[in-house]
């Protein structure tokens, strides 16, 4: 049985004292939650305020970038270790404005993933194609070859405990969510992936969210797919209320 795991990316957006304004209205709204999985993904700077802020509710830490490094001459980069010291549960990687605008690549991302696990973290891994891409039917071949890339090395026993997140570029941001079969089709096909790269267990196991245009107006029809194990939210995630109404309504389903 996979728990549910909804998980904000906040992006850049939020000062200190933005998130410690939203923790003080999201812990009540969320506090009889049980039986969805809650993580917050602020930037590195706000990362401590969250990670005091929420002590002892079981909400998740999720960091939204790590390098790969413990340490060394590597201007403007934080290490696993440092994250895991803040508290960090899981740690994006690999997110399509990433690889878009900060040119990482597959390789990179592979070792990033290896890093988050050697320090005792979970990786989100974000996957997803261009509309360009989808427009020429390559949906699955892009989705294959991230995957193959990304898990290259990873155990079941490591596949099994992580999250992969897809996320169709050309839903993020867009208010304009992928349609529910669409959602399903990625999540299922990942799915698939995993087992043949990593084994059946792993494939089983390993938890699918959704992320593009999450809203509670959809909420409830992309969560309630078969292989959507969650969502990984962006713009409505900035917002109390709404982050806590997509998460009430997944724990209803
Ligand atoms: P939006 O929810 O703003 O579309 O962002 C999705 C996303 O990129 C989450 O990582």
């Amino acid at each position: 049985m996979r728990k549910p795991f909804i998980a904000s990316n906040w992006k850049l957006h939020k000062t200190k004292e933005e998130a410690r304004e939203f923790l003080n209205s999201f812990r009540e709204k969320v506090k009889y939650v049980s039986d969805v999985e809650i993580g917050l993904g602020p930037t590195f700077t706000s990362l401590g305020t969250v990670s005091d802020g929420i002590e002892g509710t079981g909400i998740k830490l999720c960091a939204q970038n790590v390098y790969f490094e413990d340490e060394g001459a590597f201007t403007g980069e934080v290490s696993p270790e440092m994250l895991s010291e803040l508290g960090t549960d899981y740690v994006i990687v690999g997110h399509s404005e990433r690889r878009q605008i900060f040119g990482e690549e597959d390789r990179t991302i592979n070792k990033k993933i290896h890093a988050v696990f050697e320090h005792g973290m979970k990786p989100i891994l974000c996957i997803g194609e261009t509309e360009k891409q989808r427009a020429s039917g390559e949906t699955e071949s892009v989705l294959k070859s991230q995957l193959k890339n990304d898990l290259d090395g990873v155990t079941s026993h490591q596949a099994g405990k992580m999250v992969i997140a897809y996320e169709p570029i050309w839903a993020i941001g867009t208010g304009e969510s992928a349609s529910p079969e669409d959602a399903q089709a990625g999540c299922k096909f990942a799915r698939d992936q995993v087992k043949k790269i990593v084994g059946n267990e792993a494939g089983e196991n390993v938890r699918l969210q959704y992320g593009g245009s999450i809203k509670p107006h959809n909420a409830e029809v992309l969560m309630s797919q078969p292989d959507i194990d969650g969502g990984l939210v962006g713009s409505a995630s900035l917002d109390p209320e709404s982050f806590a109404d997509i998460i009430t309504i997944t724990e209803e389903l």
